[in-house]
């Protein structure tokens, strides 16, 4: 981060200085006359480097790309993409996501391939998911081909912000979709607002694939038996940021929650789904309260293609025991296999080896493989941007 710094100060310091001698060139006595086209080079080429994104070490964070694409849903139809170069969005002081929380996001990827070419993966069953939220929160729902216009759109105005193939970094899409219509009583919005950014991000763990530590804990739930946890909505995720903090503080990775109701059952983990292997199968609990992760699913069809068996159903915490690999699957990170799970209600431990599993570095390898376009994708989940 400082070298960065230093890179653009300097270069900050020469393009100055090229910019000084061309206009004392034009207007002083003494000329320069033979640099000025040289300092037109060096400001050109100092430009670009201040530009030019260090890709190995990008954080998973916001970085500030050229273009965003947005359109609003008014007098009950959608209107045209916008493009935008703005980072804010005007916002009435009574909208309904300000109060009553009617907002729904998305997280999906994109890839530059080592035939340089972009390749964005299941963006159609994201576009589902938001609508899934959308009937869940009674917002009014993006349809399939406006979702992916405007996935496309954006990532073809930031081309320049997707990743070089072998960075280990991404193009990380954000879909957002908020009520936007004024409401003082408790009810839906009449206009929504529905945008997409794009940002550059590296590795959600920089550590890359390692094993982390995940913290069992009764004390907070993320979502209600019969509530949101399905959906992708914001406030599941203002719901978890102190249980959370409470792992961050222990040094774990995050939250393996249990279900709700009775506390018996894995739940979601983190902002993630949970799997485990055993006996060549891929486990993964069933539940209403669990965001259906597209990560997950992905995983469930590679396993299967691997010859495993694959189960979806209650997992009892009893049966952490004798999983020979766990992890936590998501966009994100694709997986992050876990190496401990610490009870804090009794003190048990869960341990699963210091290195990833075999298994799960396959089917991680796999994804990866699939998503950069270094292997054929047979299951139709990725879309070559032209
Ligand atoms: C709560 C939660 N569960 C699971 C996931 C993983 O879903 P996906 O694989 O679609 O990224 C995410 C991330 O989006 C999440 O926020």
């Amino acid at each position: 981060m400082f070298l960065l710094f230093k890179i653009k100060y300097f270069s900050g310091i020469i393009i100055y200085i090229a910019i000084l001698i061309i206009i004392l060139n034009r207007i002083s006595f003494y000329k320069f006359g033979e640099y000025n086209y040289l300092c037109c080079i060096i400001i050109y080429k100092v430009k670009f480097a201040i530009m030019e994104i260090d890709w190995k070490n990008l954080p998973f964070g916001y970085v500030k790309t050229d273009y965003n694409v947005r359109t609003y849903y008014r007098n009950g139809k959608w209107g045209e993409l916008e493009i935008s170069s703005s980072e804010h969005i005007d916002i009435h002081i009574a909208a309904t996501v300000l109060h009553y929380g009617q907002e729904a996001f998305e997280g999906l990827k994109a890839f530059r391939g080592k035939d340089d070419k972009i390749r964005v993966f299941r963006c159609i069953d994201n576009a589902r998911r938001m609508q899934s939220t959308s009937k869940g929160i009674m917002m009014a729902e993006v349809p399939d081909e406006l979702f992916i216009e405007a996935v496309n759109k954006a990532i073809k105005l930031n081309k320049r912000f997707v990743p070089p193939y072998g960075s280990g970094a991404s193009l990380y899409i954000r879909p957002l979709l908020f009520g936007s219509g004024p409401e003082v009583g408790v009810k839906p919005a009449k206009e929504y607002f529905f945008m997409v950014f794009v940002t550059p991000v590296g590795p959600y763990f920089k550590e890359g694939f390692k094993p982390v530590d995940m913290l069992i804990t009764r004390e907070f739930d993320r979502a209600a038996p019969l509530g949101t946890g399905k959906y992708k909505v914001g406030g599941n995720y203002a719901a978890s940021l102190t249980s959370m903090e409470k792992a961050h503080q222990g040094g774990f990775a995050n939250v393996l929650y249990l279900d709700a109701r009775e506390k018996k059952y894995i739940d979601e983990c983190g902002p993630a789904n949970f799997f485990g292997i055993k006996n060549n199968t891929y486990i993964t609990p069933k539940s209403d309260s669990i965001l259906p992760s597209i990560t997950n699913m992905s995983l469930i069809d590679l396993a299967i293609s691997m010859g495993m068996k694959a189960e979806r159903r209650p997992i009892p915490i009893e049966e952490l025991e004798t999983f020979d690999e766990v992890g936590a699957c998501g966009t994100a990170a694709v997986i992050s296999p876990i190496k401990r799970i610490v009870d804090d209600s009794n003190g048990k431990e869960y341990l699963y080896g210091n290195e990833p599993g075999p298994i799960s570095s396959k089917l991680y390898n796999k994804l990866l493989a699939i998503q950069s376009g270094d292997e054929a994708d047979t299951f139709g989940w990725v879309t070559v941007i032209e």
